[in-house]
């Protein structure tokens, strides 16, 4: 949504005494109204979906979990290592260290805390199609960005990182499903231009994509080694509250080392942990079960079938627009489309105001869509004509 007046909200004072539960419900319920949900079949703009029944009600169950005070959550703390492990198998690693954090935001700025903390170095080499979660850390981080440009195909550029890699360098980052394209670098090449530095690898949206088109043998042959299995890599995010069906919010970073993380410890004599390793004290636990409970109930196999089933609809969607005569940024390599056209805000805008929520790209100028779970063929069916409209009318 385009939100940039500032808002107005209604004053409201906590009362002197209570009000009845029922009053309450009422009251959050006429709020909840207001909001768009996934099932409505409108949202084409957000990596998010609804999450599956079983993460929802697992998540219930684990409202008073903390595990920024783990020894009180043992059975908590085992589900996070057994989410982790379970990511470990599917990312090419046996023995995954890490911690699921609120979202790839999180991992994104704990990394590269991480490099800075371990390097003493400041310099971060990024793609300039990296999230904007990259320059929030380089800000709050004051880390000095050396942005890479793109090649024709949307990926970083080789020839530019080589061009501007130093040996003064903290941390490399590149993307694997990059946000606006679903782009992916060649981590294969840029591990070995980066050789010896660590690296991050940005999965949060693509890790829970990439490893099942792989199985579907649906990867586009110019997609390269992305994982754990580059020797190089030593970093990666993939969050579960995005392809994973989970429930918000959940994002993993993984390390391949156990060491990496002495660098994020502080000392914590007042919690049943001597280490806090995570940049938020509490931490949401009920989202960690959820994670878990997704993973085992979906298997791989539920997974392809998610993956398999969004690509499909993914490529009826291209062909619709295409017959409209809007033609992709890129082929799309994941369940992400963008095509171009030359005032896309204009079309947001007007999309909202009939209902529908598309996103844009700008840089090139383009529509783009998310075919999440939640966009079935009759939502999409129902967005075509609305979207045929707006473009002869503007
Ligand atoms: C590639 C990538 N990295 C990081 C993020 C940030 O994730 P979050 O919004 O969960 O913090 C996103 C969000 O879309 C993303 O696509």
């Amino acid at each position: 949504m385009i939100l940039n007046q500032t808002l107005h909200f209604e004053v409201v004072h906590m009362d002197e005494k209570g009000i009845p539960k029922e009053e309450v419900w009422n009251t959050v319920l006429d709020l909840k109204r207001k909001d768009i949900s996934f099932g409505s079949g409108r949202i084409f703009g957000s990596m998010c979906t609804s999450p599956e029944s079983i993460a929802v009600e697992v998540n219930r169950l684990f409202q008073e979990s903390n595990l920024g005070n783990p020894g009180l959550y043992p059975g908590t703390m085992e589900i996070e290592n057994r989410v982790l492990s379970m990511l470990g198998s599917l990312l090419s690693l046996d023995r995954p260290f890490g911690h699921v954090l609120s979202g790839g935001t999180e991992a994104n700025i704990t990394a590269m805390y991480r490099a800075k903390k371990k390097t003493g170095r400041k310099k971060v080499v990024f793609p300039r199609s990296a999230h904007f979660s990259v320059l929030k850390a380089i800000n709050i981080l004051d880390l000095d960005p050396v942005p890479i440009d793109l090649d024709d195909s949307f990926r970083m550029s080789l020839q530019d990182l080589e061009d501007k890699l130093t040996d003064d360098v903290a941390l490399a980052l590149c993307v694997a499903g990059s946000t606006e394209l679903g782009a992916v670098d060649d981590v294969e090449r840029i591990s070995e231009i980066c050789s010896g530095l660590p690296l991050h690898v940005d999965a949060a949206f693509g890790g829970f994509v990439l490893p099942f088109l792989k199985d579907l043998d649906m990867l586009p042959d110019h997609v390269s080694r992305w994982d754990f299995g580059v020797n190089g890599v030593s970093s990666l995010s993939i969050d579960p509250h995005k392809m994973g069906g989970s429930t918000i919010p959940a994002g993993c970073l993984i390390f391949r080392e156990e060491y990496p993380l002495k660098y994020l410890s502080v000392d914590s004599p007042y919690l049943t942990s001597s280490k806090a390793y995570t940049l938020a004290g509490t931490r949401d636990s009920g989202a960690v079960a959820a994670a878990y409970a997704v993973m085992r109930y979906l298997g791989r196999d539920g997974y392809r079938k998610v993956v398999s089933n969004c690509m499909e609809e993914t490529r009826y969607l291209l062909e619709r627009l295409r017959e409209v005569g809007l033609e992709p940024v890129l082929d799309p390599v994941m369940n992400i489309i963008a095509v171009h056209h030359n005032d896309p805000r204009k079309v947001q805008t007007r999309m909202e105001e009939q209902g529908f929520f598309i996103s844009r790209v700008e840089v090139p100028p383009a529509l783009r869509f998310v075919v999440m779970p939640h966009v079935t063929r009759a939502a999409i069916d129902e967005m075509l004509p609305v979207l045929e409209n707006v473009l002869t009318s503007i």
